[in-house]
């Protein structure tokens, strides 16, 4: 038809004007990139954005590397790593932070970093690594969330930086600086810069008893409690406190302050740009429990997980280091024993009536009713762990062991979990009146227990005036 005839030659004519803008618009697109890396690289020290801050402080200027990072050799970093500080991954889509940095030789060879991002579908990062000896490597690197993140949008991560192929052994990695770098932006400047720590158990720790903490949040500010927590569990063996400050109260800092001078606390900075329940579970706890447990490896032959307002009495042996000791050797042959011990929970409500024959006005001589049925294992259950056998904590059990390694719950008859709760779990429901027992076990500390806290009260007094 005509129509036809004259449309056809004109399409064909307009089909090879498009053909040759698209020609033209590729080479100008690719121009453009072109000069956007050439200015990048050649651009003077420019100021203003946050980005040349970062690369000011370690001395990079952008430098661009191919492939593995041989092309260029990056200069060490300028800026002395960080232990301990929540530090951003620059350049990536979902925000990721890096707290800090050990050494795994057991799972797999690795540097271990205690990390918080994404829970599913997380940016893929590269590692670069400088060692003590000012060797320079990257490595390849697996993000994973840790498994308790309560299905929320960001979740505490592992990452692992990979020695496999590099040619260096974990042992090397000691002391190395160490950056987590979005693997989109592989030649820009690292925005964090962590220590690589030890985790290698020294010799002659055992019996040695720390104790992990969750973040301390809402301004904690119960130090009168406190005071009497800290010094039963010393009674009890412990000999260190890892605690992390979200935020608390003057008086209990200055508390903490003091048992810090005498080299009893870790008390670690906890400031996550994550919102806190609703982006990320109850202050990213599971970051600072595992950030614990490889904190605590070289030094700690046990690790207790506690809260605050729990305790862990053990019923035959005054000491926790006792009863656990005890509790491995029962075990035939000992290396078929466990290495995490867990205890049933028994709620002591403060609510409930204070305990008549109780010789001194302290809590735990207070409140001695309780559940008279403790909860099942694993059901707001606590533990004790050898954390060299260990790589996976959670709120209430041991997640994953080294290879080999078990956990075991403890018998009602040797130690329970004293749960000092305020109130009740769900709002209204009355749990006064579920069937309960006096149990006076903790008054066998009680004595002891009153003159220690009389006499830490007083210099308390002096050093943290109200
Ligand atoms: C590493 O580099 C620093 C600074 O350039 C130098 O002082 C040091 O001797 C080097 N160390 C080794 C083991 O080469
Ligand atoms: C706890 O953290 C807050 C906020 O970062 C800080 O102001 C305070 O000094 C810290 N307290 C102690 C005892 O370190
Ligand atoms: C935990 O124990 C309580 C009290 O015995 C019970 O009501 C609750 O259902 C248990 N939770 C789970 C998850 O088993």
């Amino acid at each position: 038809m005509r129509w036809r005839g004259r449309a056809a030659p004109y399409r064909a004519k307009e089909r090879a004007n498009i053909s040759f803008f698209i020609f033209i618009m590729f080479f100008a697109v690719f121009g453009v990139i072109i000069l956007t890396q050439l200015l990048l690289l050649e651009r003077p020290n420019t100021t203003g954005s946050s980005r040349s801050r970062y690369e000011d402080l370690q001395g990079w200027e952008g430098r661009t590397e191919t492939g593995n990072g041989d092309a260029g050799e990056p200069p060490p970093p300028a800026h002395a790593p960080l232990d301990a500080v929540w530090q951003p991954v620059a350049g990536t889509r979902f925000r990721f932070y890096v707290y800090s940095a050990f050494v795994e030789r057991r799972t797999v060879a690795a540097v271990r970093i205690i990390a918080a991002t994404k829970t599913r579908g997380a940016d893929a990062v590269i590692c670069r690594m400088w060692l003590p000896d000012n060797r320079t490597l990257t490595l390849k690197a697996r993000v994973k969330a840790i498994r308790e993140n309560w299905n929320m949008k960001y979740s505490a991560t592992y990452v692992l930086c990979l020695l496999r192929d590099s040619g260096v052994k974990p042992q090397e990695t000691v002391g190395a600086s160490i950056s987590v770098i979005s693997s989109n932006w592989p030649g820009r400047a690292p925005t964090n810069l962590l220590t690589v720590l030890d985790t290698e158990p020294k010799s002659g720790i055992e019996e040695n008893l720390h104790i992990c903490v969750k973040p301390f949040h809402y301004s904690y500010s119960r130090e009168d409690w406190l005071l009497e927590w800290f010094e039963l569990n010393k009674l009890l063996g412990a000999s260190h406190f890892y605690m992390y400050n979200e935020s608390l109260s003057a008086p209990v800092g200055c508390l903490i302050d003091h048992y810090k001078k005498q080299g009893l606390v870790t008390l670690l900075p906890w400031k996550l740009p994550i919102i806190s329940k609703v982006e990320i579970r109850t202050e990213g706890q599971f970051a600072a429990f595992n950030d614990c447990l490889y904190r605590s490896m070289s030094t700690a032959g046990w690790l207790l997980v506690i809260d605050v307002d729990e305790l862990v009495v053990p019923r035959r042996e005054r000491t926790l280091p006792a009863l656990l000791t005890a509790l491995r050797a029962s075990y035939n042959p000992p290396s078929k024993s466990p290495a995490a011990f867990l205890f049933r929970n028994a709620f002591f409500y403060l609510r409930w009536e204070d305990d008549a024959e109780a010789v001194a006005p302290l809590v735990t001589a207070r409140k001695t009713r309780r559940w008279a049925t403790p909860h099942a294992l694993k059901n707001r259950s606590k533990y004790a762990l050898r954390p060299r056998d260990t790589v996976e904590l959670g709120n209430h059990f041991v997640w994953e062991h080294a290879p080999g390694a078990s956990s075991a719950g403890v018998p009602t008859d040797r130690a329970l979990l004293h749960h000092y709760r305020a109130a009740c779990e769900y709002g209204g429901m009355n749990c006064l009146t579920v069937p309960s027992t006096v149990d006076r076990m903790a008054h066998r500390w009680t004595e002891e227990l009153l003159k220690k806290v009389t006499e830490e009260k007083k210099v308390l007094a002096r050093v943290c005036p109200k």
